[in-house]
């Protein structure tokens, strides 16, 4: 009976305690801006991001300790590593996204897009998400949406990080980028539209050539990955519907330095660059992309004066990644003589910002000072499971001393345990889907030297592919998600893969 007791009061607590139930609007107003003395209440904790990093800690923060509000202009949170098979409808949207709501149901969630920050005064300002990527739908709702304030005692930025252009002329007007959703579609539907305008009956031979050459800049992991599902899109599936078509198909990859995957193992680069030879993907070496036109792409080749014209249809752009404009505006707001890095957020090994009293930062938008780690979901997530661990055991200005509360902190230590060390990061090696059904992984150095000491640390071929599956399928959020890849592989093996555009 005890216990039937205790689980009530810990669920009425819980109600009572998210404001889940209904409240004046002035009352609201106040709330927003913190106006109750911090012994009073609970300290409010801002995440702002709902990526890698947000939803690790979102995940293992103790609701009861703060008011947690997760603030991002995507309601969503993205399987990055299987956006490239959403590209060619080997995996469908629905099965690489998780609703915030629904996966952290203990958290408050805002959709909207942080636009500065007063380090001071502890506030942040709101406004409504008008992302440009954003369907035109989510841009004439988000104008309903006001303006707002907000104040924190403890801040979380996990905002990521933006794709870079190195101001290449025509790459924001002519070239797709690989990061979102929308854009995994948007991509689906260009390669579509490419096939089916070629095979317009009144085409000029011309054009229909030029329509089926494929261009990916970019020999990096999300460059590669997307070349691969291309070229098993074509030989699986479009060469069975367009079999007029397949011999001009051109999938063309350009990469700026002498190998693709240059961060892998020199063994995975070789491996890679022989598999795309036998997929058909033409690898460009030692070649600068110097301008993307709307239907040819200008480049370079290292020692030569010359530039050459490449005709394009679809082009995806895969070049790494720069810091948001929120990011530079959070670092100018604290002032750029604490923060002295300018491509992200300098951060001690506590995660906490340097020159912002309760800022913290992680993932792709953050730095630890003196110790560069790579802008990896691998890392963002291990900082974001990292911080709760140290912001659950952190005291804090209101300490409740009822029971209730002392069964709540017993739960969380036993639960995820606090730390009040700095942060370690543990490189479990890199997995890379190489095309025909093969994927190369690089555990040097991974799991303490474990993979090394069995000489295990390169591996590549088929069986590195059910490792790959296996691992992605494990790191998937929710039981749903789990089976609609199940089901999306069986799917596009048996079936094929769908290539309807709507
Ligand atoms: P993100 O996951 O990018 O999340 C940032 C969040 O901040 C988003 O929700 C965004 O909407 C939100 N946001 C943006 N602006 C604002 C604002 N102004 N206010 C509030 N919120 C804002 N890494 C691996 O380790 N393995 C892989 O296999 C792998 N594959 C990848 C494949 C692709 C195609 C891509 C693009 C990346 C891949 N990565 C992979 C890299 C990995 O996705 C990133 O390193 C990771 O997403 C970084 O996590 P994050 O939390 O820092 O940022
Ligand atoms: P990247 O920075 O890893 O690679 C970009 C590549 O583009 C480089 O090889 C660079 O030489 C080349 N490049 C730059 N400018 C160029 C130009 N003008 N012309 C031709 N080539 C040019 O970027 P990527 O692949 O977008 O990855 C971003 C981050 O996400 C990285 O940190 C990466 O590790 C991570 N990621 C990891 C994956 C995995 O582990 N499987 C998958 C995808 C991304």
């Amino acid at each position: 009976r005890a216990a039937v007791l205790a689980a009530g009061g810990f669920t009425t607590y819980a109600v009572v305690d998210y404001g889940l139930h209904p409240r004046p609007s002035s009352e609201v107003v106040d709330d927003l801006l913190l106006t109750k003395p911090a012994t009073e209440r609970k300290e409010r904790l801002i995440v702002l991001g709902s990526g890698w990093g947000a939803v690790a800690l979102l995940d293992k923060i103790d609701p009861f300790k703060y008011e947690v509000i997760c603030i991002s202009p995507r309601n969503h949170f993205v399987m990055t590593p299987l956006l490239p098979s959403v590209t060619v409808g080997t995996i469908e949207t629905r099965t690489v996204v998780e609703s915030i709501r629904s996966i952290c149901p203990h958290v408050k969630f805002i959709e909207a897009e942080c636009t500065g920050l007063n380090p001071q005064g502890k506030t942040l300002t709101f406004t409504s998400s008008k992302r440009p990527s954003s369907s035109r739908e989510v841009q004439d709702s988000a104008k309903t949406r006001p303006e707002f304030q907000m104040a924190y005692d403890k801040l979380v930025v996990a905002v990521g990080a933006e794709n870079n252009t190195f101001n290449t002329p025509g790459v924001e007007q002519h070239a797709h980028f690989l990061k979102e959703i929308i854009d995994a579609r948007r991509i689906r539907a260009a390669i579509v539209d490419a096939f089916e305008s070629a095979c317009n009956p009144a085409q000029t031979e011309e054009e229909r050539k030029r329509l089926l050459n494929f261009v990916v800049v970019g020999g990096g992991p999300t460059g590669v990955e997307f070349a691969a599902e291309l070229a098993d899109l074509l030989h699986e599936d479009l060469t069975k519907s367009f079999p007029k078509l397949k011999n001009d198909v051109k999938i063309r990859l350009i990469e700026a330095t002498d190998k693709v995957l240059g961060m892998f193992d020199s063994k995975v680069s070789a491996f890679t660059a022989q598999t795309f030879e036998k997929e058909g993907i033409e690898v460009l070496a030692n070649t600068f992309v110097k301008e993307v036109k709307q239907k040819e792409v200008l480049v370079q080749k290292k020692g030569s004066k010359e530039i050459e014209s490449i005709p394009s249809s679809v082009v995806v752009w895969a070049t790494g990644i720069r810091s948001r404009p929120i990011t530079n505006k959070i670092r100018e707001c604290i002032g750029v003589k604490e923060q002295t890095n300018p491509r992200a957020l300098l951060t001690d090994g506590f995660l906490r910002v340097r020159g912002a009293d309760g800022v913290y930062a992680m993932g792709d938008c953050a730095t630890i000072d003196g110790k560069p780690l790579p802008a990896t979901a691998q890392v963002a997530s291990q900082e974001g499971k990292y911080l709760s661990k140290y912001l659950n055991g952190l005291p804090t200005a209101h300490e409740d001393s009822s029971v209730l509360n002392a069964v709540r902190k017993m739960y969380w230590k036993v639960a995820g345990g606090f730390t009040s060390e700095p942060f370690e990061y543990a490189h479990r090696g890199s997995l890379a889907y190489t095309g025909g059904d093969s994927a190369a992984a690089d555990f040097k150095g991974a799991m303490n030297g474990f993979f090394d000491s069995i000489g295990m640390s390169v591996m590549t071929g088929k069986a590195t592919n059910i490792l790959w599956r296996s691992f992605y399928m494990s790191e998937q959020l929710s039981m749903r998600t789990k089976a609609l890849l199940a089901v999306d592989w069986a799917k596009a093996k048996v079936f094929g893969r769908d290539f309807s555009r709507y």
